[in-house]
């Protein structure tokens, strides 16, 4: 895994968008693998401002996202095909037909793991996917676990991934408790690989994924079996090293 050292959230944010715009320029139809939070808010910000001045071209770009909540629809300002629009897909020059985030409302959710799955492969495999990590050390909504699960699956949330997202919500009881997720095996093949952490909350799971073993309690450490993984992170998430 190499490490790129960033000196804050700004830095962090230009630091990682200039590798997606690298590879937008390398390959302009090429698959990204995109994330939510509030760690890529700055990235797709920075993305944002290069579009508008003419720098980058998202028209053949495709994208697969990691994750949606079970239950919420893609107008719920909540869930993450609403995030998405609002913060990448409205402001750039994307096709929108060529975003892909899983359906929350499905009925069947077997049936949307599996079509979530074919989505990915017919696109012929993620070139760069970019993640956060989770306190608890999740990618995606792959939460601690026994396994690494392989496919798209439906996950039970954890309590401490409740109570992280629930800042985001009116109240706690508000937040959906299950969740459609790529898989780990989904995820570890995209050709490279991108994740971002910043701020002092981070620190330990930063710490953690770095120092730390490959278990799947830590699903984030799945990645050092990956040969091309860049960790963004910045002085404050990488102050417990
Ligand atoms: P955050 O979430 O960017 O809001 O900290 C990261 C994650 O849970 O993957």
């Amino acid at each position: 895994m190499r490490i790129v050292r960033a000196r804050d959230y700004k830095d962090m944010s230009r630091k990682a968008a200039n590798i997606i715009s690298a590879q937008i320029i390398l390959k302009n139809d090429c698959v990204l693998g995109l994330a939510t939070g509030s760690t890529p808010i700055g990235i797709y910000d920075t993305l944002t401002h290069w579009c508008e001045k003419g720098d980058l071209d998202f028209s053949q770009v495709k994208t697969v996202n990691l994750d949606e909540y079970v239950g919420l629809d893609g107008c719920h300002d909540q869930s993450y095909r609403y995030f998405m629009n609002k913060n990448l897909f409205d402001r750039v020059n994307i096709n929108k037909d060529n975003t892909h985030v899983p359906n929350g409302k499905a009925e069947n959710a077997q049936e949307e793991c599996e079509r979530y799955h074919r989505v990915i492969e017919s696109m012929g495999g993620i070139d760069l996917q970019l993640l956060g990590i989770g306190n608890n050390g999740h990618i995606g909504f792959n939460e601690p676990s026994d396994v690494f699960e392989e496919k798209v699956h439906k996950v039970e949330l954890t309590e401490s991934t409740i109570q992280a997202n629930s800042r985001l919500f009116d109240s706690i009881d508000e937040v959906p408790r299950y969740a459609y997720t790529m898989g780990i095996g989904e995820i570890m093949s995209a050709k490279r690989i991108l994740i971002v952490a910043s701020g002092k909350a981070k620190a330990p799971i930063v710490k953690e994924l770095i120092e730390g073993p490959v278990r799947p309690e830590v699903p984030a450490s799945i990645l050092k079996f990956h040969s091309d993984v860049i960790l963004i992170a910045d002085e404050e998430a990488l102050s417990l090293l």
